[in-house]
């Protein structure tokens, strides 16, 4: 008998050519009630941990995982570890609900099996979020929630609102990302130019062991100082990339996907030459295979995680990732652990 997982591979494929007919974020939402329904009707599949490890006192199931911004509070999480993510990153989350850009915001370059998007944070903000996050049972992995600021908060005040938000949402996380790169609320990649003050004022209103995180963005020329400064500070490990603003051509915004590989990957491995002995890196951007996934590992990754990949490929992306990933980490008689890095 098909697995529950197959038979919506099968669907998603049946259905992709009406979806890429529709408005690009239409069909992100009618994906996403779809997604919300079937984790509830079908039953639990069986949990498979492939490539498990622990970091930062968390167990992994596979390195595979969902790149924030597909789910923005939603909580559609049930559903993501059901599609063979390791793990999920939730947001961004702004202090206050705001609504984003105009639409439209969302748009396909498929040809290069890329995205553009001027979303904007689009959220139900801290509170809602939490709400949610507190009604959602134990999942099979952790749950990373990335946090920002609101758009109308100047970068002076930004610091109030990342504490506003990690108050709210850490004791209902795993972990948290700091949110720095996104290119589509003005000023907020400044915000790296004085990171250690930001990372010292999250870190210092923590309470217990979980970790911080910080995300960066792949067109700074030297990432890994700006690493080396959130290190320094307190964080726990780095998010390479965010999109990247490289000219994406008709459309403003953050090119993501395809086109963004290349400079995401040289991002994870300059950053892991600095930082990568003390702590842990999540690859992110372009990936979408087991090799792209490989490579990302090799040049530093501990983790890596998708979103673009999930868009044109249909929901088999993470499984068919961490599967492939298997086979060719067999092939090379290598644990995960001992792949991180070894090409930088
Ligand atoms: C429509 C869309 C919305 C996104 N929203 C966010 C966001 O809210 N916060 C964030 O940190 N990254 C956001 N991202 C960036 C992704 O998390 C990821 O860093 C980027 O897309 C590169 O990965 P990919 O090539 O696998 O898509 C968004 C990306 C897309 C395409």
């Amino acid at each position: 008998m098909r697995s529950s997982l197959s038979r919506v591979a099968l669907l998603y494929r049946l259905l992709r050519p009406l979806f890429f007919l529709l408005d690009a974020e239409l069909a992100h939402s009618l994906v996403a009630a779809f997604l919300w329904l079937w984790a509830r009707v079908w039953p639990r599949p069986r949990r498979r941990a492939l490539l498990a490890q622990k970091l930062w006192g968390l167990d992994f199931p596979t390195p595979v995982g969902l790149a924030a911004g597909m789910d923005k509070g939603q909580i559609l999480a049930p559903a993501w570890f059901r599609l063979g993510f390791g793990f999920v990153e939730i947001g961004t989350i702004t202090p206050r609900p705001q609504p984003g850009n105009p639409k439209p915001r969302l748009f396909r370059l498929r040809e290069q099996g890329a995205l553009v998007n001027r979303m904007g944070f689009n959220n139900d903000g801290a509170e809602r979020t939490a709400a949610r996050l507190r009604r959602l049972p134990r999942q099979p992995g952790p749950i990373l929630i990335n946090i920002g600021r609101n758009k109308e908060t100047p970068n002076e005040r930004a610091a109030d609102d990342y504490l506003t938000a990690f108050r709210a949402l850490a004791p209902l996380a795993d972990g948290v990302v700091i949110n720095v790169s996104s290119p589509n609320t003005p000023g907020l990649r400044d915000l790296q130019a004085d990171i250690g003050s930001l990372v010292k004022a999250i870190v210092a209103a923590r309470t217990g062991q979980m970790p911080v995180l910080v995300k960066l963005s792949p067109d700074e020329d030297r990432p890994e100082e700006i690493a080396e400064a959130a290190v320094a500070a307190g964080a726990d490990g780095i998010v390479a990339t965010n999109t990247t603003i490289d000219p994406a051509g008709r459309e403003t915004g953050g090119l993501s996907g395809a086109p963004l590989k290349e400079k995401a990957l040289r991002a994870c491995a300059r950053i892991y030459r600095q930082v990568g002995r003390r702590v842990p890196i999540i690859g992110v951007g372009g990936i979408a295979s087991a090799e792209d996934a490989y490579a990302r590992i090799r040049a530093g990754a501990s983790l890596v995680e998708i979103y673009t990949a999930l868009v044109y490929q249909g929901p088999r992306a993470a499984r068919d990732i961490s599967e492939g990933l298997a086979r060719l980490l067999a092939r090379d008689g290598l644990s995960l652990g001992e792949a991180v890095g070894r090409d930088a």
